[in-house]
């Protein structure tokens, strides 16, 4: 097991490119494996995750060509894909799994779809339910709730579904799924999670009615995407958000992350961190593709506390590792509710960051769609050995957290983070 040691900066001062966003890069790569010609896509993040999407897609028949940041997509319709030849391993990739189950289910051949330990002890039952009530066939260990998954795939029928979850992975599985169905799919229920899958779709030239309830998806006449999609793939919220939370807990800092993906399913941080009195300042404001962008400068800030739940936490989920360090530097309490869905990530993540916290000296109560903790009113925190449980949110939040403690933090297993962030550790060594 590797550790990382980590003492507090006097200061904390530059400007730091984040990583291009990885539900976005995920969706490019897939998207345009099924569209009619070639793309280009840039600024592509080139961390673990993503990486299981290109060999997935590659497996499936599709010439995808990367160097760095850069990648080259040449689409082969749905029709066009292979049945691969062996298991497709999405490693710690959720997005990669449930993306591509969706698409399979509605495509005639079989696949298996597989992970990382991780990957396979989280619930599948979630896709595997309303594909199959749609008329695919699903297998997998659990009656279906676990992968390995299984796919014969077929055209679907179309139908309509309540989400019952606010899930991106879900929704965007659901209407990939209808891609290459004999009927429309409806959606109804929570479908208020992120919309890069949406936003994409339309520009690739696909019939989606989308109203304040419902989303409608229409299957093209041809089995294809009508328009390939290049694209510089804008600056992760998510990752940008270690660097907001670092700015703002440090007594003397200032930090600017340009280029960030400012899609208000993705900026809950921006909102609770504002609530929580942070100096933050967006400049820059323009379109970049079919997202809107800026660039984000955070100051040092003193924080209170504040409440955390109802409709704000599916634009906020990823980024509840890092708000709760900053709750733990704020005065007062700070409550996070409706965040179940957090006990389904990478870990635990209610049981996981409450853990952390409590090692860092907070007075933290974890309940079961959330926790409450007690914040410390200032940089404050106690250095401490910590576990990242190969959860790379966890390993990053917690290296912020050191910025601000006393004494010496360790970390273990602290190269998770490239499953996200490549280059996160050299950064904040730079810092
Ligand atoms: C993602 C959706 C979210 C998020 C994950 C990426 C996506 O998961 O937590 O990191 O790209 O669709 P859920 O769909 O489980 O909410």
């Amino acid at each position: 097991m590797s550790h990382v040691k980590l003492t507090a900066p006097a200061r904390l001062r530059g400007t730091v490119e984040v990583p291009g966003d990885k539900s976005i890069s995920h969706r490019a790569v897939i998207f345009n494996a099924v569209a009619e010609g070639s793309a280009r896509i840039t600024n592509f993040l080139t961390g673990a995750d993503c990486l299981s999407t290109i060999s997935c897609v590659r497996a499936l028949g599709v010439e995808v060509s990367q160097e760095g940041g850069e990648v080259h997509v040449h689409g082969v319709g749905l029709r066009g894909l292979r049945e691969p030849v062996d298991v497709l391993d999405c490693g710690n990739s959720g997005t990669t799994l449930r993306l591509l189950a969706g698409l399979l289910a509605g495509t005639p051949i079989f696949s298996v779809l597989t992970g990382d330990a991780s990957l396979r002890s989280r619930p599948q039952r979630r896709i595997v339910a309303p594909l199959r009530a749609l008329g695919a066939q699903i297998d997998g260990r659990l009656a279906g709730d676990r992968a390995p998954l299984a796919l014969r795939g077929a055209e679907l029928r179309g139908g309509e579904y309540v989400l019952p979850v606010a899930s991106a992975q879900v929704k965007s599985a659901l209407l990939l799924s209808a891609l290459g169905g004999s009927g429309p799919l409806t959606l109804g229920g929570r479908i208020d999670s992120r919309d890069h899958t949406e936003r994409m779709l339309i520009a690739m030239g696909i019939d989606l009615q989308i109203t304040a309830d419902q989303i409608t998806l229409h299957p093209p006449t041809h089995p294809v995407l009508p328009y390939a999609l290049s694209l510089r793939v804008p600056g992760d919220p998510s990752s940008a958000a270690f660097w907001w939370v670092a700015a703002a807990i440090h007594p003397d800092a200032e930090l600017t992350t340009p280029g960030i993906c400012l899609n208000p399913t993705r900026t809950g941080a921006l909102d609770v961190l504002r609530a929580m009195g942070a100096n933050i300042e967006i400049t820059n404001r323009r379109n970049d593709g079919s997202e809107p962008v800026g660039d984000v400068t955070v100051r040092s800030s003193q924080l209170r506390g504040t409440v955390i739940g109802g409709d704000l936490v599916p634009r906020l989920i990823d980024e509840i590792p890092i708000l709760a360090v900053a709750a733990a530097c704020a005065e007062g309490e700070t409550l996070v509710q409706d965040a179940q869905e957090l006990r389904a990530k990478e870990t635990d993540r209610i049981a996981t960051v409450a853990d952390g916290l409590a090692a860092l000296g907070v007075k933290v109560e974890p309940t079961s769609d959330g926790m409450g903790l007690i914040g410390l009113g200032g940089p404050a925190l106690r250095g401490a050995a910590l576990q990242s449980h190969h959860d790379h949110r966890l390993a990053m939040a917690w290296a912020i957290a050191s910025l601000v403690a006393s004494g010496e933090t360790t970390i273990a297993d602290p190269e998770s983070a490239s499953v996200s962030y490549p280059g996160f550790w050299e950064t904040l060594a730079k810092l």
